[in-house]
């Protein structure tokens, strides 16, 4: 019975781990649907190449003219303050020229993640 309630428990942890992965979203396509149209691997008018934008001071990468409200906010692009930005530009930095919100958290998360392998 018990062999029998310890297999049947680690089916579902392996099922539940299954459907877990199954439904974490995917930083690099969400990226590449949401974000690529504007951010590409050189700087343009669109916006800044996200190169090595995550810990650096917010609205420094080169190439790019930033508007007056995002240079004037200065700190770090740690987690939390890219989550921030993403979740509410206008919020976080008001007169920040990004009109693209996430509102959904898993997809910001993802999307942190994938800003962090842009080196
Ligand atoms: C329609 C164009 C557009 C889209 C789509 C867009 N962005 Fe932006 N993004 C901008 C612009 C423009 C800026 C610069 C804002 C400013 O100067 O106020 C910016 C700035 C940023 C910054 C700060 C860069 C820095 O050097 O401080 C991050 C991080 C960022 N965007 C991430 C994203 C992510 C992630 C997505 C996709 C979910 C995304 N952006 C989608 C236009 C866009």
């Amino acid at each position: 019975m018990r062999v029998l309630a310890t297999m049947f428990g680690l089916a579902a942890a392996l099922a539940g781990t299954q459907q877990a992965a199954a439904q974490a979203p995917d930083g690099a396509k969400l990226f590449a649907s949401q974000c690529k149209m504007c951010h590409g691997a050189a700087s343009t008018p669109a916006g800044p190449a996200l190169k090595g934008v995550a810990g650096a001071r917010v609205a420094s990468r080169p190439g790019y003219k930033y508007s007056p409200a995002l240079t004037a906010k200065g700190g770090t692009w740690s987690d939390a303050a890219l989550d921030a930005y993403l979740a509410a530009p206008a919020t976080f930095a008001p007169g920040s020229r990004m009109m693209m919100r996430v509102a959904n958290p898993a997809q910001r998360k993802a999307l942190i993640a994938h800003l962090k392998t842009l080196k």
